[in-house]
């Protein structure tokens, strides 16, 4: 499997989403961050907007929300037309039925840990998720410094999984400094936000990544 990249679009111009997804139209994955203000300081987009931008993307929308209670939002991110639907361990009650009821619905089911959750928490849902996400950061904004004990976790989530085809996705304070070492540490998909859209070149930034990818 190779690995792939996703630009979050939480620091694309919101006025113009159209012309910056086609920017980043090389991309496997385009991430979209929900943020409800609660469970991160931080207020975003929502389904509506997940579902007006989704034709204008080729590859996979990958939704990950930053929200309470995400099981009241499932259908509605359903029929936005996301691909993998990834919630945070830390505002699931009942993590083993929101995952259950993520993919009745057809999407691919993520879990998101907080940088200070340890990965332990993963061991009784690891054989029914898709995509564990390590946050680099605390979630609820761009353009924060990566942090160094996240590459410890890649590691340990690789190892948790073993033979397992669960994809390892990173997110927060990636640039093209770093990222190779998140991904020989075990990373399969690399979120960047700020790295990506506030490049000179957008298109050129997206090959450049790639290329440390290969
Ligand atoms: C932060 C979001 C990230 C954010 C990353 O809470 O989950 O997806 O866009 O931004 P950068 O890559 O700028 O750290
Ligand atoms: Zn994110």
């Amino acid at each position: 499997m190779n690995n792939m990249i996703a630009p979050s679009i939480l620091s694309a111009d919101f006025a113009n989403l159209e012309r910056d997804l086609k920017r980043v139209s090389e991309a496997e994955f385009i991430h979209v961050d929900v943020m409800d203000g609660s469970f991160v300081p931080n207020i975003t987009i929502g389904a509506p907007v997940a579902k007006a931008i989704r034709k204008h993307i080729k590859g996979i929308m990958d939704v990950h929300l930053m929200i309470q209670n995400p099981d009241m939002f499932i259908n509605d991110f359903k029929d936005a037309g996301t691909d993998y639907l990834t919630v945070h361990i830390e505002a699931c009650t009942h993590l083993h039925r929101t995952i259950q009821r993520i993919k009745e619905k057809g999407m691919k089911a993520g879990v998101s840990l907080n940088p200070a959750t340890p990965v332990c928490l993963l061991e009784p849902i690891i054989d029914d998720i898709d995509l564990i996400l390590i946050m680099s950061v605390n979630p609820g904004f761009g353009g924060q410094k990566f942090i160094p004990y996240s590459l410890e976790k890649i590691k340990q989530v690789k190892k948790m999984i073993g033979t397992r085809e669960i994809l390892i996705q990173v997110d927060g304070g990636v640039t093209l400094d770093n990222a190779k070492e998140i991904i020989d540490a075990g990373a399969t998909v690399i979120v960047a936000g700020s790295a990506i859209f506030n490049a000179p070149d957008v298109e050129q930034r997206i090959q450049d990544f790639k290329s440390l990818m290969l």
